[in-house]
């Protein structure tokens, strides 16, 4: 008998429920002598041992079904090694329940924040495999994350629809766009949308450089503008700051979010009446698109057939279109950012937008 654990952590996406389903098709492929046991609501449930026993049964059906039947939840890594609100070692409590169960392994589905806290469970011990999880499309170690895919998508049809009610109106509109640290979905919604500008963490812009397109644009007859901003967009000056500096900032920053400070400024600049689209978290919501379907269940699937052979202490990655594995102990901590002098950006100012850093 394989006893295989299997949770969810961190944000959710979409095609985690496929990737499970890759998982289990996998496994039972290879033998019906499988035992599943589905955690739920992330490290919590391996933590108090919090489970159902599960059969190929309860993952048919779910390859178009977002979120995650598991459930899911943010256990912040650096709290790890914290005691829980009783006064128990959350890291101890984990390996108690793997091995009161006996498990053969546990495979992760998880973002960056996951993929520490399942390096830290394989340095203790337990084999563990990960699958890449999340829309920002920041883990190192693999090309794509699923879930990166369907957000683009959705952020996508979101700069659309301001498409067109934006040249109605001749009015500047900042859609923000899910990525605090990483601006990939930014980026590729961005171009996908014709978005005039792009604002992303890693390349802080000018506010100057931002009007000066805005008012360029209106002098040549184009008095809408469409500005693609990431939720972690910085402008140059903050940019210098000391991170702490700037984390404070923020905290006390009068506004919701970047996309309303930039309202305010681009508005006292320009003259320009501003709006603000905030797509949130629809885009890591519904249905997995084809791309996230596809990649999630080569993923689950060559996550079983390293179970099968007795492989762990893996991140299962895309690699030049391959699905490959990456040791955890390189992936853990480590994060993908947008490169600045990357092909995309050098193609995307080829056309025109504006990056609002020159
Ligand atoms: O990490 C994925 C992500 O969707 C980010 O892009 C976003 O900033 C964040 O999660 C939102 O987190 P929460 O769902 O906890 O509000």
């Amino acid at each position: 008998m394989l006893r295989v654990g299997m949770l969810t952590s961190g944000g959710d996406c979409q095609a985690l429920n496929a990737a499970m389903r890759g998982v289990v098709k996998g496994l039972y492929a290879k033998s019906d002598e499988i035992e599943i046991y589905g955690f739920r609501d992330g490290y919590k449930g391996l933590m108090y041992s919090n489970f159902d026993m599960l059969t190929s049964k309860d993952f048919s059906g779910i390859l178009t079904r977002g979120g995650t039947i598991l459930g899911t939840s943010r256990q912040p890594f650096k709290l790890m090694r914290e005691p829980d609100k009783d006064g128990n070692d959350k890291v101890a409590m984990m390996k108690h329940t793997y091995h009161k169960l006996n498990l053969d392994c546990i495979i992760i589905l998880g973002g960056n924040g996951t993929h520490k806290t399942a390096n830290l469970l394989r340095e203790e011990g337990l084999d563990v495999i990960t699958l890449p999880k999340t829309i920002d499309n920041d883990l190192w170690g693999t090309d794509m994350t699923f879930g990166f895919q369907s957000a683009v998508d959705i952020a996508t049809d979101t700069i659309d629809r301001i498409h067109t009610t934006a040249t109605s109106h001749s009015r500047v509109f900042i859609i923000e766009v899910m990525g605090h640290k990483v601006g990939y979905v930014t980026l590729h919604a961005g171009i996908a949308g014709g978005a005039d500008i792009i604002l992303l963490p890693e390349i802080p812009y000018d506010i100057d450089v931002i009007t000066d397109v805005i008012n360029k644009r209106a002098a040549a007859g184009k008095p809408f503008t469409i500005l693609a901003v990431a939720e972690g967009a910085i402008s140059k000056e903050d940019a210098e700051l000391p991170k702490k500096e700037y984390k404070k900032k923020v905290a006390e920053r009068p506004y919701p979010s970047i996309a309303y400070e930039l309202e305010k400024q681009i508005q006292e600049r320009t003259n320009k009446e501003v709006r603000i689209t905030v797509p949130g978290h629809t885009q890591r919501g519904g249905t997995p698109c084809a791309y996230d379907r596809v990649f999630a269940t080569r993923v689950g699937a060559k996550a079983a057939d390293m179970v099968h052979k007795g492989e762990f202490g893996y991140m299962v990655a895309m690699k030049n279109g391959e699905i490959t594995k990456v040791p955890l102990s390189e992936v853990a901590g480590k994060l993908k950012y947008v490169d600045p002098d990357a092909g995309i950006i050098k193609e995307a100012k080829l056309t025109g937008i504006s990056f609002g850093d020159e």
